[in-house]
């Protein structure tokens, strides 16, 4: 089992347009798939699980849209409030939560907070993220603390991330069809297992996610080494 599966969550747009709706209709929908994801991540002990939400690119997306997209993480987070502390979702935000409305933003860092000591499962919502952008600000952070160059180190910059403490990646989904990153955990990502798949978020349910779950445990995963030989047979010499 992976113990950290992400998750790029394509197709909203597209589930509605199919549908004769709005976009915002599949981002409404879409929404209510990560609490059936959630619950199988629990249920697998997988650790951690991050939803990519809102990326730096989509703020040039029509301004109804990204206000609505602004609206429905502190909304969800409210409608799955009873979910969250029964089953002891850790949440965490993995993005500049600085540019919310301050009535949002103080939503979501009070479930942060209330959040901090739960076990069962890390929600990391990526929301206002860019995977660069993130680089950029560890940086920061590191030059801000007077950190030598010759004390930053690969576990260093690691820490400096959002993800701080968390293992990286191991299974890395995208629904939706497209097969690229988008900016997602740029500095995270370098030995996560690719898994794309055709259908679109909002019809993403506990069966997909099983068949990725199952299509991840079939892999090899090398991290540059040679396979490891299955071991010789008894030789008869
Ligand atoms: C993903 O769905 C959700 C966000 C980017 C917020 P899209 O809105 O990108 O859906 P498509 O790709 O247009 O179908
Ligand atoms: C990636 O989807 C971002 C999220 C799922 C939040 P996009 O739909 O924004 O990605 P592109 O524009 O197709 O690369
Ligand atoms: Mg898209």
């Amino acid at each position: 089992m992976p113990a950290h599966v992400a998750i790029i969550m394509d197709g909203n747009g597209r589930w509605a347009q199919h549908r004769g709706l709005e976009r915002q209709a599949g981002h409404r929908e879409g929404a209510r798939r990560v609490r059936d994801i959630a619950a199988a991540c629990i249920d697998y002990g997988v650790r951690v699980l991050t939803i990519y939400a809102f990326s730096t690119e989509n703020w040039d997306r029509p301004a109804d849209e990204v206000s609505f997209l602004m609206d429905l993480i502190p909304e969800r987070l409210e409608a799955e409030r009873s979910m969250i502390f029964e089953q002891r979702v850790r949440i965490r935000v993995l993005g500049e939560i600085e540019t919310l409305p301050l009535i949002d933003r103080v939503a979501v860092r009070d479930i942060v907070r209330q959040t901090a000591h739960h076990d069962a499962l890390d929600l990391n919502i990526a929301f206002n993220y860019g995977g660069r952008a993130e680089i950029v600000r560890a940086l920061r952070n590191l030059i801000r603390d007077g950190i030598r160059p010759e004390d930053v180190t690969e576990d260093l910059v690691s820490r400096a991330m959002y993800t701080a403490g968390q293992p990286d990646p191991d299974l890395l989904i995208r629904t939706g069809g497209d097969q690229r990153s988008s900016n997602f955990l740029v500095w995270q990502s370098t030995y996560s297992e690719y898994f794309f798949s055709p259908i679109l978020w909002p019809d993403f349910t506990r069966d997909a996610f099983e068949d990725a779950l199952a299509d991840f445990s079939s892999r090899t995963r090398r991290f540059g080494r040679v396979p490891v030989a299955a071991p010789a047979a008894a030789s008869d010499a």
